[in-house]
């Protein structure tokens, strides 16, 4: 049997994960899962880089908890997809450091979205942003990553690692894999409230954890065509989120087409279209909470995440083993770690 290539991709931890997630990243995981030797990183350091404040530090916890318990609820598979948490594997940071003289700073200055982020949020560039792809370089290649899917504004950090491997393979010999990047295509997903994108912080986000109840709350709530003050004035599908939505989450088409044509007709009221989305939805999310039931128990999530922790950890300690061989450090650092242990040893027995 080959040996299957290996997905890596994460997520810094901000919070439960939306319906935008599902339609941008996670129905891709959890397809892909099979196919792939698969790797989901909690990037608690990514997070540090703009946001490193004790209150959102304190989050982290319940943060990377939720993204986890999302994920399993979502169908990913703990049996055979490995989840670990970046700050658990201190040898990343070793990692880090030795890329660092891989790539210059000229180089990292003209990656577009890490301006983005200094601004939005309201910072200097801090020399942690300015790293953010070289910290992500090592996520990836700790665990000798293939393919990486990714978002579009992350696929130019994607393409920072390749440099970072390609130029440790030049200088000291083949070592890391190239990994290739991957965006999905999928259009993003709206929010409720038509804002371009379904975000957390916009308060206009379905959750894959929302209750039935909620559900048909936020629907009801949804922005619409507003010039259909009532049921028989004509409407306008296109760029409707309600009509959005119905296509990305109603597997009946039929029943689609003709909300639409009746839609644009004026032949059918919002209530009956609104319903039969939260219907859809809530369909949808029906197997995630009997899923999220199983999982949602006192240390189990936890588990998860230590254990993959462990398993990468030794999968990075063999990686950073492979290229300190290479780069000729193991012997200069062997000779020092066996003289230091030894002088330890010497104190202890001084001391007792
Ligand atoms: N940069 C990703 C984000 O925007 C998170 C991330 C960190 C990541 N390390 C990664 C994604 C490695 C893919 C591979 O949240």
């Amino acid at each position: 049997m080959t040996e299957k290539k290996r997905l890596l991709t994460g997520d810094r931890p901000t919070g439960k994960l939306h319906l935008g997630h599902l339609v941008g990243s996670l129905n891709n995981r959890v397809r892909l899962q099979h196919q792939y030797e698969t790797f989901l990183l909690v990037a608690d350091l990514h997070m540090l880089t703009t946001k490193n404040q004790p209150e959102h530090i304190a989050l982290v916890d319940k943060n990377a908890h939720d993204m986890v318990l999302d994920q399993l609820a979502a169908g990913i598979d703990p049996e055979i997809v490995t989840f670990y948490l970046q700050s658990g594997i201190p040898e990343i940071n070793e990692m880090y450091t030795l890329f660092q003289s891989l790539v210059s700073v000229a180089r990292l200055e003209r990656v577009p979205s890490l301006k983005d982020m200094a601004r939005d949020a309201n910072i200097e560039m801090p020399l942690a942003l300015l790293g953010y792809p070289v910290l992500q370089a090592a996520d990836i290649l700790c665990v000798r990553g293939d393919l990486v899917p990714v978002g579009k504004d992350n696929i130019a950090h994607v393409e920072v690692t390749r440099e970072i491997a390609r130029r440790f393979n030049h200088l000291y010999g083949e070592t890391l894999p190239v990994p290739d990047g991957m965006v999905g295509e999928v259009p993003t997903l709206v929010g409720t409230d038509n804002n371009a994108k379904m975000s957390k912080s916009l308060n206009n986000a379905i959750y894959l954890s929302d209750t039935n109840d909620e559900v048909v709350k936020k629907v009801k709530g949804m922005y619409t065509d507003p010039n259909r003050v009532s049921a028989d004035v004509p409407g306008t599908v296109e760029g409707n989120p309600v009509f959005d939505y119905h296509d990305a989450f109603n597997p009946n088409k039929e029943e689609v087409e003709d909300l639409k044509t009746r839609y644009r007709a004026g032949k059918v009221g919002d209530v009956e279209v609104k319903d039969k989305l939260s219907l859809a939805i809530n369909n949808l999310l029906d197997p995630m909470r009997e899923r999220r039931e199983i999982y949602d128990v006192t240390g189990r999530v936890e588990d998860i995440l230590v254990q993959g922790t462990l398993k990468a950890r030794e999968e990075t300690k063999q990686t950073l083993f492979a290229m300190k061989k290479a780069m000729g450090l193991t012997g200069v650092m062997n000779r020092i770690r066996r003289k230091a242990e030894k002088y330890n040893k010497k104190m202890e027995k001084g001391n007792s």
